[in-house]
């Protein structure tokens, strides 16, 4: 069986601990500060000349005099109810330590060739240069990594991991999800309870796919080791989990590197949450990025975006409908929307080679090729783009969206690496049924001339924190199981 469709079960979004900066007024939920904002845009326009408001928020004015533009710009940010993110909380040292290893290293994977951060690569925005991921078996890194013999492509992009501390929805079709603190995830009642948040949830499941990181049963891992861990069946994942703790157990610097992160506990009380919860704290403390140009607009920077950039802000929060989807601090709505994507790859669960999304949760058929609108901070670092990675440049993403049909319809494979070019479905059928579906916010095309586009694509740079391009190198040079980090 196909291990993709194990991951599948239900879920919905939320998203919550918005940080309220604008004026003290406000909302934590970001559809009602999108569409109640028109007293706070009122307040906000007032800030920007109003020398007894400075001291009122964090989302202070601190230039005297704004121009027509930004105070335009900033009525339209309020609208869509953009606000600062809010900082992550401080993560305990000792368990990022752990979580940092964690990530780095392929002991987690069944045949110890692929760790996290080969598709999640610091250095690649925290992806992998692919359009779909290539799991274990796989050979070479980023853009030349190939896949191995025998094996399949990831049926998806592998999505940034940037600024995911208090997101509640997780994967393109938000199938690990945290309805107020209460998880939702494929595992159902197998998951161990203690897992701190979504984020943690969502590192129980990598392991567990074979694709990506478990194996097929008869595997022989690097170090000429049977897989234990591919043996195992499908459906015992509390098995798999253990079977990974007692790698992890056997090697010295994981066991003073867990005692260290959980001193409460005993070492054969330790389970794979554990491990989960702190990989979650290494990704909140090194990949939380809150310093864009973008952010310092935010935060009442009048000059940190150029007028470019402040343009593309106005199309994109306007005429060109992207704050429909892309609203809040992280410019998701995290709902689940069908925007006309090409399909490629090699599809998922029982209706492979499709991909249809949101619909594999919940069987709705208005879900279906539905996919959950990312996020977009530090888009620049994080092409190929959308959820199979049909478009390998911010310009080609925009351009679609000037006629999502006739952009679906006349897709062209040739900018994907030849060995993709084959897994792209281009049926008029296929895209019939797509089209049936597509957002009714896109049914009309939206008028974007190439100035527009590049304004929009402008602004997109803006929401890169040089901090995340800065992390790109900050990879350890060794992991406690001695497997090699960068190959
Ligand atoms: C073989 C490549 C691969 C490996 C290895 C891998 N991932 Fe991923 N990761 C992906 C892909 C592809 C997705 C999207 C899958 C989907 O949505 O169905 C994903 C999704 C995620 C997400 C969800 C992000 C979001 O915004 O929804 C997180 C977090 C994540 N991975 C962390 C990890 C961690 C932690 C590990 C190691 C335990 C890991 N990944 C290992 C490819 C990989
Ligand atoms: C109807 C909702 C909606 C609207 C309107 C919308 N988007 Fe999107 N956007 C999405 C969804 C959903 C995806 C992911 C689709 C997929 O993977 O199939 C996406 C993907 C993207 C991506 C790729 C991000 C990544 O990490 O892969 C970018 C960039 C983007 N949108 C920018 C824009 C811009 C710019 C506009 C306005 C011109 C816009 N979007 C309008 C919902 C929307």
């Amino acid at each position: 069986m196909n291990a993709f469709s194990k991951k599948l079960p239900a879920s919905l979004l939320s998203f919550s601990l918005f940080f309220v900066g604008c004026g003290g007024g406000g909302s934590g939920d970001p559809a009602i500060g999108a569409t109640g904002g028109s007293e706070q845009v009122a307040a906000a326009a007032n800030t920007i000349t109003s020398p007894a408001a400075v001291n009122t928020g964090a989302n202070v004015v601190t230039t005297p005099v704004s121009s027509q533009v930004d105070i335009d710009l900033r009525a339209a940010l309020n609208n869509a109810g953009v606000v600062a993110a809010a900082a992550p909380a401080v993560q305990d040292p000792n368990k990022v330590a752990l979580g940092r290893a964690l990530m780095f290293d392929k002991i987690l994977s069944g045949n110890k060739d692929v760790s996290c951060a080969t598709c999640h690569a610091p250095g690649l925005g925290t992806g992998d240069a692919l359009s779909v991921s290539i799991g274990t078996g796989g050979v070479g890194a980023g853009q030349n990594r190939l896949l191995g013999a025998g094996r399949n492509f990831i049926a998806r992009n592998a999505p940034p991991l940037y600024n995911l501390n208090n997101v509640d929805s997780l994967f393109w079709d938000g199938r690990v999800h945290s309805n107020n603190g209460t998880l939702e995830t494929p595992a159902d009642n197998l998951l161990p309870p203690g897992l701190e948040s979504a984020l943690a949830a969502q590192a129980m499941f990598p392991v567990t796919n074979r694709d990506e990181m478990r194996g097929q049963s008869g595997d022989v891992a690097v170090d000429s080791r049977i897989n234990e861990i591919a043996a195992i069946s499908d459906a015992d994942l509390q098995s798999q989990w253990t079977a990974l703790m007692d790698r992890l157990r056997a090697v010295p610097g994981y066991v003073a590197l867990f005692q260290s992160a959980y001193p409460g506990v005993a070492t054969n009380n330790l389970g794979f949450e554990h491990a989960a919860n702190a990989i979650a704290a290494f990704e909140i403390d090194q990949f939380g990025t809150l310093n864009s140009p973008f952010d310092r607009y935010i935060g009442g920077d009048d000059t940190a975006l150029s007028d470019q950039q402040k343009q593309g802000a106005l199309l994109f929060y306007g005429r060109a409908r992207c704050a429909a989807c892309h609203r809040g601090a992280l410019l998701s709505d995290f709902q689940f929307h069908n925007i006309a994507t090409p399909q490629i790859g090699p599809g998922v669960g029982a209706n492979a080679p499709l991909d249809l999304g949101r619909f594999e949760e919940t069987g709705q058929n208005a879900d279906r090729f539905r996919f959950r609108t990312p996020p977009l901070r530090n888009v620049s670092l994080t092409g190929p783009w959308m959820h199979s990675g049909p478009y390998t440049s911010l310009e080609a993403v925009v351009g679609h969206y000037r006629n999502p049909a006739t952009s679906l319809q006349n897709y062209n494979a040739n900018q994907l690496r030849g060995d993709l070019q084959s897994l792209v479905f281009t049926q008029q059928q296929l895209n019939a049924d797509i089209l049936t579906n597509l957002d009714p916010v896109l049914r009309t095309p939206i008028p974007l001339n190439n100035q527009d586009v590049a304004d929009i694509v402008a602004f997109l740079n803006a929401l890169t924190d040089p901090t995340a391009v800065q992390r790109a190198t900050d990879v350890p040079a060794n992991v406690p199981s001695g497997l090699p980090v960068n190959d």
